[in-house]
């Protein structure tokens, strides 16, 4: 007998959105908000939830009992896959990169009920190829997860945030989202109406991803635009500048982002739009989640 279709609680209210305070947001002309994903749910906030909803519908509709997926040793990725797993029955097994280590993260995927394989670099990089699962050994019957939550199953979380967005918001918006592997720009960027437009902020270099998107986004009906950040590859480390910026969104807006990717957005977000010859009725940041990786401040600090 096939198993019921599984339903998300998490998505039945849309989450908040919150305006932002700060002198540098005020001085810009247009009220600038922050969708609060990062309160989706206690454990499951942020896009990484949004991506993996539609997966786990998929795997459930395959017969499949088990998710395998793969990330670093901080992957916010696993971290929620190893909470929807527990909490949806299904078995994960997490491919972490590297050799065999402890963080926080990984002590909660365990906690969780995840089974954690590491895998050496040298193997780990070569993921994309078609063949990169067969050659690892002993691994389980699995639904197989893209790094990151990606591919087509991630647009169905993506469209219903999208649908949140429309109905929460009236007239022009520009939308600004952190990107890694740009599947959540390009999920809510082929969802959304035309009157949105929507700013990906680049987190890693990555200068084929425009070229990647291009034919992808060709229908889409919204706007889009790629900017680079205060790269992951000038800052490995969490500078002066950044930790002040973090440190100013707690105290001017009482809230965390996360500083691989939000912490990024912000600090170039006030100055792009400053420099935008007309702004919309009103921006919208989306505020991704992946707090749990605070933790590893410390680390990245001493990097
Ligand atoms: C907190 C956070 N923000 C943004 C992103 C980037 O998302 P994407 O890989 O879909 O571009 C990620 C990665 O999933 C993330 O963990």
């Amino acid at each position: 007998m096939p198993m019921p279709a599984l339903q998300f609680p998490e998505f039945s209210q849309p989450t908040r959105l919150q305006l932002l305070q700060g002198p540098q947001w005020r001085a810009l002309g247009a009220p600038v908000w922050i969708k609060r994903e990062d309160e989706r749910d206690g454990l499951l906030g942020g896009n990484k939830w949004c991506k993996l909803m539609g997966h786990l519908q998929a795997a459930r509709a395959a017969g499949y009992t088990q998710l395998l997926s793969a990330g670093g040793a901080w992957s916010n990725h696993l971290h929620a896959l190893a909470v929807a797993g527990a909490r949806y029955g299904f078995s994960t097994t997490g491919l972490v990169r590297g050799n065999p280590c402890q963080t926080p993260m990984i002590a909660d995927a365990i906690a969780a009920g995840m089974e954690i394989r590491f895998v050496p670099r040298e193997s780990y990089r070569e993921r994309h190829h078609a063949d990169w699962l067969q050659r690892l050994t002993d691994l389980p019957q699995a639904w197989w997860i893209p790094e990151g939550g990606a591919g087509p199953e991630a647009d169905v979380g993506l469209q219903q945030l999208a649908a949140e967005l429309e109905a929460q918001t009236d007239g022009d918006v520009l939308l600004a989202v952190p990107v890694g592997t740009g599947t959540t720009f390009a999920g809510l960027v082929k969802a959304l109406p035309p009157r949105f437009s929507v700013w990906g902020f680049q987190v890693f270099h990555d200068a084929n991803l425009c070229k990647r998107l291009t034919p992808v986004l060709a229908s889409a009906r919204a706007g889009w635009q790629l900017w680079p950040t205060v790269s992951m590859r000038q800052h490995r480390t969490l500078s002066p500048e950044l930790s002040a910026i973090s440190e100013q969104l707690q105290a001017e807006e009482g809230m965390r982002l996360d500083t691989v990717y939000g912490v990024r957005l912000m600090a170039v977000l006030p100055q792009r739009l400053a420099q935008h010859y007309c702004l919309p009725a009103t921006v919208v940041i989306l505020h991704t989640g992946g707090l749990q990786g605070l933790r590893g401040h410390q680390f990245l600090r001493a990097a």
